[in-house]
């Protein structure tokens, strides 16, 4: 592929449309979380496809132990700095735990306020059968959604802790009936979590939207990871994540030689001053 092409590629949108025609496509896509400007800026012009702000930002920056505390302001906080780094990339918003389980026409209004403040193009939510109607009403007010099912980590407390699903016969077809149920519901795309890579292949074959797996094996049409983990800023991270980088050392080792520096009157230098 010569450079113009692919210079030509990269300037054009990623939307919805856009990433339902990469199904079955020999290239899988791939997808990152991003929580601020200057990674969304980064990896936008980096060429990957979608930017999630993931739910994750309540592990990854907040310091908790879960996502369930995160609220929707938040997000859209989050999502606000985002999409400010965002000229290419699919903009997807996670929906925090509590802004959609209670009704879906109070899902349908967080989605429109993610949309409306947050600058998202599409909404992410958990769960497949129990959520069915609530993804059908979303996408009725136009808002595309993109699903979630195997791992979900807001249902923490039902798994009893961050468990692989679908390894069971029962868990298998719980996890191939969630599938189903988000695409019938109208999503666009779906993320698979925590499952066998078996399964996450069949899923893949079984649906006619693009599967995303973050911890699922090869098969499925495009691949997430959380920056974090890539970029080795996690204290710990899971044995699914190949980390591509290690800005947390990086960073640490920068700090010390700057406080070296300062410490032994090397920084500032003449050159860094006002005359
Ligand atoms: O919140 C998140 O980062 C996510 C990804 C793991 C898909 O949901």
């Amino acid at each position: 592929m010569s450079s113009v092409t692919v210079a030509s590629k990269r300037e054009h949108r990623v939307t919805t449309r856009s990433l339902l025609r990469r199904k079955g496509a020999s290239e899988p896509f791939s997808m990152l979380t991003a929580y601020d400007y200057t990674f969304a800026r980064i990896f936008d012009r980096a060429g990957i496809e979608v930017l999630l702000v993931g739910d994750s930002v309540a592990n990854t920056v907040q310091g908790l132990d879960s996502t369930l505390p995160v609220t929707l302001d938040e997000m859209i906080y989050h999502c606000r700095l985002v999409s400010r780094g965002v000229r290419r990339a699919l903009l997807v918003g996670d929906m925090p735990f509590g802004a959609y389980q209670v009704s879906p026409a109070h899902a349908v209004a967080s989605a429109i306020r993610m949309v409306k403040e947050g600058g998202v193009a599409a909404v992410k939510l958990e769960g497949g059968t129990a959520q069915q109607a609530t993804i059908e009403r979303i996408v009725r007010a136009e808002i595309p959604v993109m699903g979630h099912v195997g791992l979900t980590p807001q249902a923490l407390h039902r798994m009893g802790g961050y468990r692989v699903q679908g390894r069971t016969a029962r868990g298998r077809e719980r996890v191939i009936k969630d599938a189903l149920a988000v695409e019938a519901a109208g999503a666009f795309a779906l993320v698979i979590e925590g499952v066998p890579a078996r399964l996450a292949q069949e899923i893949t074959a079984r649906v006619g939207i693009p599967t995303i797996g973050i911890g699922a094996g090869v098969h499925c049409d495009g691949q997430v990871l959380v920056m974090h983990d890539l970029l080795g800023l996690s204290e710990t991270a899971p044995s699914f994540v190949r980390q591509y980088a290690n800005l947390g050392l990086q960073t640490s080792r920068a700090a010390r030689a700057f406080a070296a520096d300062v410490a032994a009157r090397k920084f500032p230098g003449d050159e860094h001053g006002y005359a």
